[in-house]
């Protein structure tokens, strides 16, 4: 199977989770994307979802599945998401599509998160993947600096175009190469207290309550 046959496969094993959830915490990227597309077929079933993002919400919107602001809703039932890596403890690094923050509020407002990946995104140690730090504009070098003395070297997100990268919170995101995450509770604590910084891309104060993982011949669930 290709990388994106088995991220389809594992949108798809998600469904057996949103079954009688009212309102559907909804994350981004292209393994969610699969996911929602999966959801047409049962949108009659569901009153609708909360989403993570402005290219999350147009897709449900444009196959008719109604979004609702978060404020309109008590706490979700369930929230699925995928990751750029999960560890064995549930904790995830995530942010490649650009959507942490909004992501982490939906996460926390959630009950239960599920999480969805491939294969390939499983590590024991989490930070292969550059940690994604969304920042307020003006702190963006002040925020560079000090994730080079915690050991990383930060790199400003570029778009095709060559410009920066801007966020749904209007924000811009330093991709953190070479962190070595062996305490990612401790570094999440540590990035997010730093001012200018809105939230970083360790999910692992709130990680996962269930991993499932597309490989091929079976989805495992852990
Ligand atoms: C977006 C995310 C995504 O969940 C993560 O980047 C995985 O994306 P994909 O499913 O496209 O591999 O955190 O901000």
């Amino acid at each position: 199977m290709t990388q994106d046959e088995l991220k389809r496969q594992v949108a798809e094993a998600a469904l057996k989770y949103v079954k009688d959830v009212p309102i559907i915490g909804v994350g981004t990227g292209s393994t969610v994307n699969h996911f929602i597309d999966f959801l047409a077929d049962i949108k009659q079933d569901f009153e609708g979802a909360v989403s993570s993002s402005r290219m999350s919400t147009e897709r449900m919107q444009k196959i008719g599945i109604r979004v609702f602001d978060l404020n309109e809703v008590g706490d979700i039932e369930v929230y699925v998401d995928g990751a750029d890596e999960v560890t064995p403890h549930k904790a995830m690094l995530k942010g490649g599509g650009g959507a942490l923050t909004r992501e982490k509020i939906v996460a926390a407002a959630s009950k239960k998160f599920i999480c969805i990946v491939d294969e390939t995104k499983t590590v024991d140690v989490l930070g292969k993947f550059p940690l994604p730090v969304e920042v307020i504009p003006m702190s963006r070098s002040y925020v560079a600096r000090e994730m080079v003395k915690l050991g990383g070297q930060p790199v400003l997100r570029m778009t095709k175009e060559g410009v920066p990268f801007i966020s749904d919170n209007h924000c811009e995101i330093l991709d953190v190469h070479n962190l070595n995450i062996l305490d990612p509770i401790a570094l999440e604590k540590t990035i997010n207290n730093i001012p200018g910084v809105i939230t970083c891309g360790l999910f692992a104060m709130r990680g996962a309550d269930v991993v499932l993982i597309g490989a091929g011949d079976k989805v495992i669930t852990r």
